[in-house]
């Protein structure tokens, strides 16, 4: 018939496993030193940093944010005035109905913050982080109807104001 009895003396059997965990041994060594290889005897820490390098340029490279302009800060710090920011944020003394901005263009992405000022009824709708915020302030944020252009100044005024090392009021929750 088709099935095959094989019969193998225990001397046989004893071989044959000798020989596979001497093949296993061999093909996890092999894969060892192929590791080793490809990173050409640097140490592991100095992989860890050339990758940590080359994971910040791809960060930055395609929105490095344009340098502090001065002029559009100053028309962002009138803006958060004129707008009612200020009613509900301080920067850098405490939370009021809203959360304390200072440092928030630290712990936020730009084109968040943009996206918060524009259209806060749908970041607390839809964004994970603006849901939090909700959870803890428990108050949602009105449109206060900026335009886009007024939002660049505002996060321009709140950039310069973490830039000037102001820091030291971060979240406070
Ligand atoms: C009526 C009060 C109120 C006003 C007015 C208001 N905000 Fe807010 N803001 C909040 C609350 C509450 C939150 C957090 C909950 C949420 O996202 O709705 C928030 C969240 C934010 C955040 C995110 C803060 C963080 O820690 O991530 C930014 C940035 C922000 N507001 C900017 C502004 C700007 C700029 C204006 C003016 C154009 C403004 N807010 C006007 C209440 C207000």
């Amino acid at each position: 018939m088709w099935v095959a009895t094989i019969e193998l003396s225990e001397k046989e059997v004893r071989e044959l496993k000798r020989k596979f965990s001497a093949m296993v041994l061999a093909s996890f060594i092999a894969v060892f030193m192929s590791c080793k290889g490809n990173n050409e005897g640097k140490s592991e820490s100095e992989v860890g940093e050339a990758k940590k390098e080359a994971t910040q340029v791809e960060q930055k490279e395609p929105k490095a944010p344009p340098p502090i302009n001065e002029e559009l800060a100053e028309k962002g710090e009138e803006l958060i005035k004129t707008k009612g920011c200020i009613a509900c944020h301080t920067i850098g003394k405490g939370r009021l109905t809203g959360p304390d901005l200072a440092g928030v263009t630290k712990r936020r992405k730009l084109e968040w913050i943009g996206n918060q000022i524009l259209h806060p009824e749908e970041m607390v709708e839809k964004d994970p982080i603006a849901k939090e915020l909700l959870a803890t302030y428990l108050v949602k944020m009105p449109n206060q109807n900026v335009t886009p252009e007024e939002a660049q100044a505002i996060i321009m005024y709140l950039r310069e104001q973490d830039s000037e090392a102001k820091e030291g009021s971060e979240d406070k929750e």
